[in-house]
Formats: structure tokens, sequence, C-alpha cells
């Protein structure tokens, strides 16, 4: 099962004062996905976003709308979120007791349901909700922050996430401390949908967008025998 190769950047990383524009940006430079990180200072230790700016992001970009939710409970959001305009819906397996619910929510809200783990729980944590997702996340970060350090424990975990997927139409996605050398190494574990934040936004012009954007999926490109 080949999936697409998808590049997704963090708008985490990107100039909060003007988000409408950013997405623009990085929507003409080549983004596949918009990845919209969502934290409420408790799941993780920063505070991020909320639905009335995915609802806001969405008059600015038709590409899918990836919500990673890192909020504890999430059940509570879910419907508005969705209703603000996201696609793919992301929970955490650590954000509730009952996550089998919150994805069975996510689909009953006509959305892709996305399933994730921090780097501390082990992949096998998704196999009893391996059949109500679309995504596995596997995290190279502990989530909270942009610009950390890509823990390498996560190219094991990608391959155990794609073996338990098995033939199903399920993609892989990476996200945190994605650079160019390290898209490759991730594309070759498994990964077909990198996230990147600092990678992307770091020299903050439109122009620069293109060209960080460019060599992240010229490197997955080439380590899945494709051109880029
Ligand atoms: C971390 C977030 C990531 C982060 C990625 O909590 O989930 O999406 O923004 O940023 P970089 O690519 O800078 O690690
Ligand atoms: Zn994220």
């Amino acid at each position: 099962m080949h999936r697409p190769l998808i590049i997704a950047p963090s708008i985490l990383a990107a100039d909060f004062a003007k988000l409408g524009e950013e997405v623009r940006a990085v929507d003409a430079a080549g983004a596949d996905w918009i990845h919209v990180d969502v934290m409420d200072g408790h799941f993780v230790p920063n505070i991020s976003i909320g639905p009335e700016v995915v609802k806001a992001l969405r008059a600015h970009t038709k590409k899918t709308l990836d919500v990673h939710l890192m909020i504890a409970p999430c059940d509570p959001y879910l419907e508005a979120f969705a209703t603000a305009g996201a696609d793919i819906i992301t929970v955490h397996v650590e954000a509730g007791p009952h996550v089998h619910r919150s994805l069975q929510a996510v689909r009953g809200l006509g959305k892709k349901a996305g399933v994730t783990m921090n780097p501390g729980t082990p992949a096998e944590s998704v196999a009893p909700v391996i059949d109500l997702v679309d995504l596995i996340l596997v995290m190279s970060v502990n989530p909270g922050f942009g610009g950390q350090k890509f823990i390498a424990g996560a190219l094991d975990k990608i391959g155990r996430v794609r073996a338990l997927a098995g033939g199903r139409p399920i993609d892989i996605e990476i996200d945190g401390g994605i650079t160019p050398a390290l898209a490759a190494e991730v594309t070759r574990a498994g990964a077909n949908v990198l996230v990147a934040g600092s990678a992307v936004f770091k020299d903050r012009t439109a122009q620069s967008y293109r060209k960080n954007i460019a060599a992240i999926r010229q490197a997955a490109a080439l380590a899945r025998g494709e051109a880029a």
C-alpha cells in the first residue's frame, strides 16, 4: 500500500500576528496540508489556538486542515473543530479513557480521524483502534513546543505502526523536529505525511517557504524512489 507523499507545514512556527497571510503563503508555496496545533496548557505545557482560529483560517485555504489536538479532555471540543472546518482531527491516546468514543465521534461528524501518542507511549497503544482511524501520527518530540530535537526512537515506532496498519488505507504522519535530512529517514521508515514547523517557517519570507517545502519534498521523494 503506497500512500501519497504529503508535506504539512505546522503553523505553530508561523507569525501568529498574520496567520491568514502565512497560511496563504505556505499554500501557494506548495504545502499539501496545513497542520494546526491546538494546545490547552493542561495536556501540554503551552497554549496555542482554538476553534475560532481554525474557523477564521478556513477562509484562507482550500487545502486539508490537519488539526492536531493536544488537549484533555478532547471530546467536548470535537464538534466545534469539525464545524470550524477541520478536515482531519487527531486525538492523543493519552487524552482520555475512551479513545474509541473520541474517534467514533470524529467520524460521526464526517471528518477523517487520526490517533497519536506521545514519544513515551508504545506504538501498540493504537492497535485497539486501528479500524477506526484514517491516520496515525507518530510524535517525534514531546508535544507542546516547536523547534525541538527529533527523538530517534520515532524511526522504529514508524515501522511498528506501519506494520500495525497492514494493508489498511491509513496515512502514517510524523511530527516534530523534521528537517530535509530527516525527511529521507522517516520516509524510508514508512511515514508518508511529514509535518514541519521550524524547517518551513524559519526564514519568514514567502520565497523561503517554497524553497524549504521543496527541500523536504525532494529528500522524501528521493527516498521513495520518486522524482520530486
Ligand atoms: C509539537 C507540535 C508540532 C510542532 C512541529 O507539539 O505538535 O506540530 O509544531 O514543529 P517543528 O517542526 O518545529 O518541530
Ligand atoms: Zn502537531
